[in-house]
């Protein structure tokens, strides 16, 4: 059973990559719901002005800090801030999609991908949990759908999720016996600036043209603005922060949804091969056709 907290208790959470996308509107609406906020991220100094507003409706409530996730200092300075002050929550948000596939990816870009999904993220956890065990509190991670299913692709990005899901679930029972919650957020696509900062493999191999070509048309058109607004995964970000919850994956929107039911209700056995197909059609390896090749209805009879 879930049981609300005091509106009145101030309680602390710290987001990562909050300049933008989710974590910015996930910023706003702790605020809104009387939460004492640390919004960090990279480029703080440059960035506080995006926030004057903010700062300026809630004085006691708001601080934006530098933290990028990767590094080291960082992750030390702020949790040093969390021992002092302390810390009720943390949402991992900080996070950016490598794609293309495996052949097409370098070293250094799988590793920089794995650094910021999931190294970055481990260590900010573990260098925050004695506060968040002292305080009982909360983590929520932002996963994704791909952190259950993988599209072609997508390999690197995928993985990093599918590993914070595995770290997630073991924190999941680990904690709870501390009365620390540990929550997973799996959003479909959403309109944010992921796409725009979707990294690409740093060459592409004769044999993934078409495909590639498919994927970053995808892209370019989420990119151009199309797309879900990000308020329901915001929405259900700051509900588990008020509302103590025993769910450990939380899928936002209608895409997230119908895959985690099909997964769910189907085996391996139906629902890879009907992926497969899926992903053959709409990613296919010779490319999309170019639409001058579409014939207009009257001249193809
Ligand atoms: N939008 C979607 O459709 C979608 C779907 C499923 C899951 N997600 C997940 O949702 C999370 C938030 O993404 P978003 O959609 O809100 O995209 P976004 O607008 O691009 O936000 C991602 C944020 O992460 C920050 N970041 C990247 N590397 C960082 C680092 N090393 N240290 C600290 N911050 C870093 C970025 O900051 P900079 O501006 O400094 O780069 C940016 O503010 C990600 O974990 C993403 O994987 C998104």
């Amino acid at each position: 059973m879930s049981r609300a907290l005091p509106k009145n208790a101030m309680r602390t959470v710290l987001v990562t990559g909050a300049a933008s996308g989710f974590g910015r509107g996930v910023v706003s609406a702790l605020l809104a719901r009387g939460f004492r906020v640390l919004a960090t991220m990279r480029k703080a100094d440059a960035r506080r002005e995006s926030f004057a507003s903010e700062i300026a409706k809630y004085p006691d409530a708001l601080e934006v800090l530098e933290l990028d996730v990767t590094n080291a200092e960082d992750r030390d300075a702020i949790a040093q801030l969390a021992t002092r002050r302390g810390l009720d929550g943390l949402v991992n948000n900080a996070g950016y999609g490598l794609f293309g596939a495996l052949e097409d990816v370098s070293e250094a870009q799988l590793r920089a991908q794995l650094e910021v999904n999931f190294f970055g993220l481990a260590l900010l956890t573990q260098a925050l949990l004695p506060a968040l065990r002292i305080a009982r509190g909360f983590v929520i991670n932002l996963s994704s759908t791909m952190g259950t299913t993988a599209f072609p692709l997508t390999g690197a990005y995928c993985a990093s999720k599918f590993a914070l899901e595995g770290l997630s679930e073991a924190l999941y029972h680990e904690l709870s016996p501390h009365g620390v919650r540990v929550h997973l957020v799996e959003p479909g696509g959403h309109r944010t600036d992921f796409a725009t900062n979707v990294t690409w493999g740093d060459r592409v191999t004769a044999a993934y043209s078409g495909q590639t070509r498919g994927y970053r048309a995808l892209y370019t058109r989420l990119a151009s603005g199309s797309g879900t607004p990000p308020d329901a995964v915001i929405a259900a970000v700051a509900a588990l922060a008020q509302r103590p919850s025993t769910r450990l994956r939380i899928p936002v929107g209608r895409d997230a949804r119908a895959i985690a039911t099909l997964r769910a209700l189907l085996p391996d056995s139906i629902t890879l091969p009907a992926l497969s197909l899926i992903f053959r059609r709409v990613f296919p390896k010779n490319g999309p056709r170019p639409v001058t090749a579409i014939a207009p209805q009257s001249e193809a009879r």
